[in-house]
């Protein structure tokens, strides 16, 4: 099978938040297959930087200002001091939860590690990029959950922190845009990941299938597809958007 993404002409510098698992995972892989040179974050990462699988990783906490900065700064380390390209931030958590079981606790944890955690990785990936001549792009993980409610599912934490996220990539494509820095959230549908815990139930998978018109699951390398679209130049004149990629479900 060929890769869609051909190499960039000179490599491009890429930071994936999330990289231990799912979709930030296929993002750091298929990016590194496909010729950029890859940071992958996650707080399952090691302690001390190593490099596994052509990504350079190294563990990050997204909801900690210092973490996040150290994280970075491995970053800057392997690029010789130069801005990322691009950052894809996937890290982020899941919690099924109606609304009236949903503790002040419960709301501040998913929106620490999903909106917070957007916050600390753009604004450090803002800081370089803005700063650096060329342009470069910021693409963050949100979810269908932020357009559309799940009576299936109740996650109203969930779904909050990822209409923040849709709200932070455009209020940072105005801010950024003049230095030519883009940013979008990507809007996954259900993906088969170890976050989708509904692929374990076959009733609730049927149910969850018969609702996405192109009757599957996807996959994590078909967003990661689309996240590698939106961090390249391919995009140059995308900024702002909230793209779903969901088989057709938030057009249901
Ligand atoms: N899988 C889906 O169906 C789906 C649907 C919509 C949106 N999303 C979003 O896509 C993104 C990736 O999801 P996934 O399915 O790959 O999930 P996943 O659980 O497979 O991977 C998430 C990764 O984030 C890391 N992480 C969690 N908290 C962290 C923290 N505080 N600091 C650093 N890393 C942390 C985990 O260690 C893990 O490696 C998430 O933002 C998720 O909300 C996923």
């Amino acid at each position: 099978m060929t890769d869609t993404h051909a190499a960039p002409p000179h490599p491009q510098r890429l930071v994936v938040t999330g990289s231990g698992s799912g979709i930030g995972r296929a993002t750091a892989l298929l990016a590194a297959r496909t010729g950029w040179s890859v940071a992958g974050l996650d707080l399952t990462g090691p302690e001390r930087p190593c490099t596994r699988d052509g990504v350079r990783t190294v563990r990050c906490d997204v909801t900690d200002e210092t973490s996040v900065e150290a994280a970075f700064a491995v970053a800057d380390d392997l690029w010789e001091g130069m801005a990322p390209t691009a950052v894809v931030h996937c890290a982020g958590v899941y919690r099924f939860k109606p609304a009236v079981r949903t503790t002040a606790a419960d709301w501040d944890a998913v929106l620490g590690i999903n909106a917070r955690g957007s916050l600390l990785v753009a604004a450090a990936a803002g800081r370089r990029m803005t700063a650096a001549p060329g342009p470069g792009s910021v693409v963050l993980l949100s979810s269908i959950g932020a357009v559309r409610g799940d009576a299936g599912e109740p996650s109203a934490a969930y779904s909050a922190s990822k209409g923040a996220v849709v709200s932070l990539a455009r209020q940072l494509a105005v801010e950024w845009g003049p230095d030519e820095v883009r940013c979008n959230a990507v809007l996954p549908g259900v993906i088969d990941t170890p976050m989708t815990t509904v692929t374990q139930d076959p009733d609730a998978f049927r149910e969850v299938v018969r609702r996405i018109p192109v009757g599957r699951t996807g996959t994590a390398e078909e967003v990661a597809r689309l996240c590698l679209f939106l961090a390249s130049d391919a995009a140059s004149f995308v900024n702002g958007t909230a793209v779903p990629v969901d088989g057709g479900q938030s057009a249901a």
